[in-house]
């Protein structure tokens, strides 16, 4: 079987390290072990958010960027833009017309992103996930790689898969599987250890950004909120401490070692001298990809054309699938 894997990242605020950990960089450990990889920049799903879409432009072409400074090569691998290849919203049509509102109404982002005012809440985030399962199936993707909160709403892709199949009666689509590695699926705020670092927290030292310069994370690091007791010797010993295990758990995705590891090292020292290795060891990955991040964002004419490519190679495989759509619905 040929495996093909799609995932995608909204260009809403500052890409930052929760987006890079639980994401790009989990994207990048598999780029050689599946057949196809396609990488989406969702432009239209940031729209559901109109207080998220306000640089729209910039933010696109910043993800594009992270995207191949972490190592997505444009050549071998497909990095487009979600607009670029009308066929997703197209589809997408098709399924809001085989969802039952039932479905789309228990989805826990939709309910915490509505709040109580359901009468406000604008259509398109009410229906974000048909378009997200038409970004996955429209490529007929077989794994889809995404952090915890995103799990349910490739399960919701899976039962509109089906619900598509049984109503043409065909096995038209593949169901595809949700890849989420535990490890790296939640990094969570530098203020809070309960809560996931997001771009919509509305301090800045709650994360660090890609395009963060080394004196700021540095800074970011030494101000992140932590407790008073030593750095204890068993990672049982850390359930209580969520600020504690964070920062070492992020002390061992940069050093490719495991938090038990880490915890061996540092059993006994307070974080006023772990927090400088932290700093250290977080300057040392992100550097590199910041500066060519910069590199890439500074020739805008070259990251289009990038796109372009990606886009052309996305457009050739959504159109089969599209005009196979159309038959299988009985359009003329
Ligand atoms: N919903 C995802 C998020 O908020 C983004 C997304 C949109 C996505 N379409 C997708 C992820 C398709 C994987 C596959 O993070």
């Amino acid at each position: 079987m040929t495996t093909r894997i799609l995932s995608g990242i909204r260009p809403t605020g500052h890409i930052h390290l929760g987006n890079y950990l639980g994401a790009i960089r989990s994207w990048v450990s598999m780029l050689d072990q599946v057949d196809e990889r396609l990488f989406c920049i969702v432009d239209q799903h940031a729209l559901t958010t109109a207080e998220d879409a306000k640089d729209l432009r910039k933010n696109t072409l910043t993800i594009a960027a992270a995207y191949i400074a972490s190592g997505i090569d444009p050549v071998k691998n497909h990095i487009f833009v979600q607009s670029h290849v009308p066929a997703h919203t197209e589809l997408a049509w098709y399924f809001n017309c085989i969802t039952p509102m039932g479905w789309l109404s228990r989805m826990t982002q939709f309910k915490d992103k509505a709040g109580k005012n359901k009468d406000q809440t604008m259509t398109g985030l009410f229906v974000y996930p048909a378009l997200m399962a038409a970004d996955i199936l429209i490529y007929k993707a077989t794994h889809v790689p995404v952090g915890e909160d995103q799990k349910q709403h490739v399960e919701l892709t899976r039962d509109i898969a089906q619900a598509f199949n049984n109503y043409v009666e065909n096995n038209f689509f593949p169901l595809p599987e949700p890849i989420i590695k535990s490890e790296t699926a939640r990094i969570m705020s530098l203020r809070d250890g309960l809560k996931k670092m997001s771009k919509s927290d509305p301090s800045d030292y709650s994360r660090i950004h890609l395009l963060d310069d080394n004196e700021t994370i540095e800074l970011k690091i030494r101000k992140a909120k932590t407790d008073t007791d030593p750095i204890p010797g068993l990672v049982n010993n850390l359930e209580q401490r969520p600020e504690a295990k964070n920062l070492l758990s992020l002390y061992a995705l940069f050093t490719n070692s495991s938090l038990a590891k880490v915890i061996q090292e540092f059993e006994g020292k307070q974080f006023s001298e772990f927090k400088p290795k932290l700093a250290e060891a977080t300057i040392s990955h992100l550097a590199p990809i910041r500066d060519a991040m910069i590199k890439l964002l500074a020739d805008e004419a070259m990251l289009l054309q990038h796109l372009k490519k990606g886009a052309d190679a996305a457009n050739t495989i959504a159109k089969k699938t599209i005009k196979d759509v159309r038959s299988a619905l009985n359009m003329v």
